[in-house]
């Protein structure tokens, strides 16, 4: 079974070919970093433009790199939902497009869902179910309850930024480039985690949910002094720079540590499994190796947006005879509450 997945959900427009759920034949990612580096952040009309300048041209590529051809194609998966609705509609358009021309049937598939999937791409040892699943990444920070692959229930998420944003949004603070997440991540491994005291905000005993604006609003108020704008970025040397980055990126450790370790006991986990951006970070994936528990993470290439992991979630929802039609829709919200 090969099925083709598209991914449009934001800013990468992204194919693969799949062979048999977890073997990605090819994985093309464009990704619309450059454009929107200027503006810090992702800009959605610009962003639905660079996916239909890009689709084709990615369409292509993954195909001549997987080595197969569209009569080869047995389904198509796409990323329908959640994401910018102008970005979305690109990818569900193609997908239906190619549906419809080929005879293939189609399935709609939730971004956030497949990058708890995204762990099995490319792997064969099985994980542990139930598993308590961390999605972090620019747009969501949530835990969830993977009961089976499709059937995933979710158990708190941020109340505010996501974490990937904080990381976007500290980098900003320390005149950095876009995405920040890994030059923090990078800039970490040279500093002091313990250098300053940034807040772990953990809501309560028994929460489940995150809150990442006040350490974001800290790690301001240290760097340009407490009415944020006494002094600047500019003022500080390269190794104070590395020591914020590496005591940010221990505060947001901590707390998501500490967030999985009370879902795990909670519901009586058999494994952790992490996806999305931020689960690329080098000391989130230390820490969760050293929990207690059985633990996947994705390999470093299915970590950000993907079509591999949508069309290894898409031949799972085959697998179980759930398919979409070509009034699939995009959807600006995921469907896992
Ligand atoms: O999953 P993704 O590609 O897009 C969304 O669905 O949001 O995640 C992008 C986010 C960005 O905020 C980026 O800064 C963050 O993931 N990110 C990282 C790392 N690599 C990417 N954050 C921390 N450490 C990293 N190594
Ligand atoms: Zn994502």
């Amino acid at each position: 079974m090969r099925v083709l997945g598209i991914e449009s959900t934001c800013d990468e427009t992204s194919a693969a070919v799949i062979e048999d759920g977890r073997r990605v034949l090819a994985n093309v990612v464009a990704t619309q970093a450059d454009l929107h580096a200027v503006y810090r952040g992702v800009v959605p009309e610009i962003a639905s433009r660079a996916h239909i300048e890009n689709i084709l041209p990615v369409l292509r590529e993954t195909l001549e790199r997987a080595n197969v051809t569209l009569d080869e194609i047995d389904a198509i998966a796409v990323a329908h939902r959640p994401g910018l609705i102008g970005s979305l509609l690109v990818g569900v358009t193609a997908a239906k497009t190619l549906s419809l021309v080929l005879g293939r049937p189609i399935v709609g598939v939730d971004h956030v869902q497949a990058h708890l999937f995204s762990v099995l791409l490319d792997n064969d040892s099985d994980v542990p179910l139930p598993a308590v699943g961390l999605v972090c990444s620019g747009g969501h920070t949530a835990l969830y309850l993977v009961e089976t692959w499709t059937q995933i229930r979710r158990l708190g998420a941020t109340l505010d930024d996501a974490v990937g944003e904080a990381y976007d949004k500290v980098a900003a603070i320390l005149g950095l480039g876009y995405p920040g997440g890994p030059i923090l991540d990078r800039l970490a491994s040279r500093g002091d985690p313990r250098a300053i005291d940034f807040p772990r905000t953990l809501l309560g005993h028994e929460s489940l949910d995150f809150s990442f604006s006040g350490l974001k609003t800290s790690v301001l108020y240290h760097v340009r002094g407490h009415k944020g704008r006494e002094r600047t970025a500019e003022s500080l040397t390269e190794s104070q720079i590395a020591d914020v980055a590496a005591s940010f990126q221990a505060a947001c450790v901590d707390v998501l540590i500490e967030k999985l370790s009370r879902a795990a006991a909670k519901f009586d986990a058999k494994s952790i499994v992490i996806g999305g951006g931020v689960s690329a970070n080098a000391g989130l994936r230390a820490a969760v190796a050293k929990l207690p528990l059985p633990s996947f993470v994705p390999t470093l290439a299915y970590c950000t947006d993907n079509a591999a992991m949508i069309a290894g979630l898409g031949c799972e929802l085959l697998a179980r005879g759930i398919v979409s039609d070509l009034l699939l829709d995009a959807h600006p919200a995921s469907a896992i509450v």
